[in-house]
């Protein structure tokens, strides 16, 4: 019983941090400029689909360089804007805190 109540909560620790690991690695790095007031608009997760976002970024669509953004961090963004795109089952309008 023990055992199954640990894996439990390893569980929801794992999915739990990298939910929250993918959210606020898009706010610390898309956010710098994509926020209220910000350089650039406000951008959500729910804006495209994610086949979209897939393609934005692979074929450099965006129209600053975002090459200081480390490789690693990225991934987590794409994965973190395909999991709530427009056609998947959460959508989220991550508001971007000032
Ligand atoms: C250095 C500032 C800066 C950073 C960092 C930045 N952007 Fe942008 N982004 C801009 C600017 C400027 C535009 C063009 C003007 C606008 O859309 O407001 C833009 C445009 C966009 C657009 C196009 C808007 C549209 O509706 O088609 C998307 C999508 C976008 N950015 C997503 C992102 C994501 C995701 C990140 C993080 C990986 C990010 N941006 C990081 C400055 C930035």
């Amino acid at each position: 019983m023990i055992r199954f109540l640990i894996m439990i909560l390893i569980f929801y620790l794992l999915t739990g941090v990298s939910w929250a690991g993918g959210r606020g690695t898009f706010i610390q790095n898309c956010g710098t400029c994509h926020k209220t007031g910000g350089k650039a608009l406000p951008v959500n997760p729910a804006d495209k689909a994610a086949i979209v976002w897939e393609k934005y970024f692979k074929r450099h669509r965006h129209p600053v360089d975002l090459s200081s953004i480390n490789p690693g961090d990225m991934k987590i963004i794409i994965k973190y804007l395909k999991d709530h795109a427009a056609d998947s089952d959460q959508p989220e309008a991550a508001a971007i805190p000032k």
